[in-house]
């Protein structure tokens, strides 16, 4: 992912494939001009890296020279197209082939159609490397294109957001904010969380981020994250809250696509609600709940005790130990409750009943997000 600006990209076309896609024009182009030594024509700013790529690989004698023409301001199009530096050598009876780096309403080109109009040339080509059909209203014959692709914005490989971009080796796409649902699920030991979890996972296509999970991958993996983490934790020290939060931003960054995520497990302070929301920003989105399930003390200290009699967890068989837990969850949450409540994002959801009532009644507030 990439940030320009005030907006982000997403990976689309990889180095190794434009350099494919250039070999193909170029052998198409060389077999078809045969013995003839053409003029490439590159329009600048966009088109220089693919004509530099370009005439690297031309297996033939050819000239090159550029055009400087500007039609676009960020990502609007506007009407004129102004002509920066024009042709600047006679091309009477030249064989021309402009090389555009993309082809996207066609303002651009019927611009240099009317540059060509009265310079004589023997013949003019048409090469684009991108084309995007959807966009194009002209009808001037495009001779090669190296790939279609859909009315995206893209950057990189010589185009820019606002000046921004062109230096990037690969094409990236505009990520356009799909809506998320994210929310960081809460509950005290006993409430359901991990079961309920499960399930909304599978019903909304969300990606569950239990920070415990991430950890202990992390450490068995042996990622640098989890390494320096473990650092911390063997000299019995909290490990700062920029680790975690490297950690969850490598998990939301593999799920790029995802269509939101549930956060267990974290944060658990202020700092790190902070942190989350700075991170969720950066990814252009946002949590937008923090879900607490609500169960009874009593109803709790009864479930806990039952797990008790058949996981063997020893934290689970002991009332007293059970309490001190409980209590340390609502001392703990009550700040992330009031983080959330003045943002109006909290939602407290009975955890009482049923595995599919608690679930429905998740989803109700899920569905209002
Ligand atoms: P056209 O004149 O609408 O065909 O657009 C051609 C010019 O618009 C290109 O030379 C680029 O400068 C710009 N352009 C069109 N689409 C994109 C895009 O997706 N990313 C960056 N620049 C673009
Ligand atoms: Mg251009």
């Amino acid at each position: 992912m990439v940030k320009l600006h005030d907006l982000h990209f997403k990976p689309f076309i990889s180095e190794d494939k434009i350099q494919e896609v250039v070999q193909r024009m170029v052998n198409e182009i060389a077999h078809d001009l045969g013995d003839e030594v053409p003029v490439f024509i590159g329009i600048l700013n966009g088109s220089f890296m693919f004509v530099s790529d370009f005439v690297k690989k031309y297996p033939k004698a050819c000239e090159v020279t550029f055009i400087k023409l500007a039609s676009y301001e960020g990502l609007k199009s506007t009407d004129d197209i102004q002509r920066l530096i024009g042709l600047t050598q006679d091309l009477t009876a030249r064989t021309v082939v402009i090389l555009e780096d993309i082809i996207d309403s066609g303002k651009t080109l019927a611009e240099v159609h009317r540059i060509f109009k009265n310079e004589n040339v023997k013949e003019l080509k048409i090469a684009t490397l991108f084309y995007k059909p959807e966009a194009y209203k002209k009808d001037f014959k495009l001779h090669y294109v190296g790939m279609e692709i859909p009315n995206k914005f893209i950057v990189g490989y010589g185009l820019d957001y606002d000046g921004l971009g062109r230096d990037l080796p690969a094409i990236y796409q505009l990520k356009t904010t799909q809506h998320m649902t994210n929310f960081v699920l809460f509950g005290p030991p006993g409430a359901g969380k991990g079961t309920q979890a499960e399930f909304l996972k599978e019903k909304y296509s969300l990606v569950h981020i239990s920070t415990g999970d991430v950890f202990r991958f992390n450490i068995k993996n042996e990622t640098a994250l989890g390494m320096l983490a473990k650092s911390y934790m063997d000299k019995g020290e909290l490990v700062p809250d920029q680790v975690t939060i490297d950690m969850l931003n490598a998990e939301v960054e593999k799920n790029a696509d995802a269509k939101g995520f549930i956060f267990d497990g974290f944060p658990r302070t202020n700092a790190q609600a902070e942190a989350l929301d700075k991170l969720m920003d950066e990814k252009d989105s946002q949590i937008n709940a923090m879900i607490a399930l609500e169960v009874d003390d009593e109803v709790l200290v009864q479930r806990l005790l039952e797990r008790g009699k058949t996981s063997g967890r020893a934290d689970d068989a002991d009332e007293s130990i059970i309490r001190n837990r409980i209590k340390e969850y609502y001392k703990k949450t009550a700040i992330l409750k009031d983080y959330y409540s003045a943002q109006d994002k909290y939602y407290g959801v009975d955890g009482v009943g049923s595995i599919e009532d608690i679930t429905a009644r998740l989803s109700n507030v899920i569905d209002s997000l």
